[in-house]
């Protein structure tokens, strides 16, 4: 299931996130914007459980989250996804997974993982780009190994081969996406896109 975000906010801050002017420190603001309304939609369904606190003038029975969430960067573009979350939910974990993408053939080769528990949370897997969707699958493939059963995936730009590859791998994980793009060029890098998001990130 696809979730593309429609708020105005969104289309304004990916317009200036493609422009290829656009200096690391004001894309690293643009991609926290988005990452805040991502993290609103991504977490729009979680589950709440009754608490009764007292005002200052009554006790008032309301809701508070009733689950822990866990997100996970895919390294190292993830990581420009990751203060929305911890803005908008202090308690939650984070772990890490990294995966490149080789240059020549597209395909992502992992070399990190550390992860806090998984099961009984909502996991958040966080890449801003779904290019063919390799990265994405092969995280999915080890949150799960590792007792994911609540999972998504968050990302800002999403390709349709790699929402196409991510639905056929996991149909049962949630995608969440600012925009959805038209295709990948001859080298797999998606198209309109912005570019290498990593380098854009982090000015390399
Ligand atoms: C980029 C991006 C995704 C991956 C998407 O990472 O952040 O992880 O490519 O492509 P795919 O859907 O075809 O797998 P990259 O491998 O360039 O590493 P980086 O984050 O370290 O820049
Ligand atoms: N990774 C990126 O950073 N950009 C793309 O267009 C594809 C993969």
């Amino acid at each position: 299931m696809l979730h593309v975000l429609t708020h105005p906010l969104a289309a304004h801050a990916l317009t200036h996130l493609r422009d290829r002017t656009t200096k690391p420190a004001t894309f690293r603001t643009l991609a926290h914007q988005l990452g805040l309304l991502l993290a609103l939609e991504s977490t729009r369904d979680l589950p709440t459980r009754a608490q009764t606190v007292d005002t200052p003038l009554e006790p008032h029975s309301g809701q508070v989250l009733a689950h822990g969430l866990v997100a996970v960067p895919i390294l190292r573009a993830g990581l420009g996804l990751v203060q929305p979350y911890l803005d908008l939910f202090p308690d939650v974990a984070v772990g890490y997974v990294g995966l490149e993408r080789d240059h020549q053939t597209a395909v992502a080769r992992s070399y990190y993982r550390k992860l806090p528990p998984l099961a009984g949370k909502r996991v958040l897997c966080l890449d801003p780009m779904l290019a063919t969707g390799g990265s994405a699958v092969q995280a999915l493939d080890l949150l799960r190994e590792a007792g994911a059963t609540d999972l998504a995936l968050v990302v800002i730009v999403a390709a349709p081969e790699g929402v196409a590859a991510v639905e056929a791998a996991h149909p049962t994980v949630q995608i969440y996406t600012a925009v959805l793009d038209r295709e990948l060029n001859a080298q797999k890098y998606i198209l309109p896109g912005l570019g290498d998001f990593g380098d854009r990130l982090y000015g390399t």
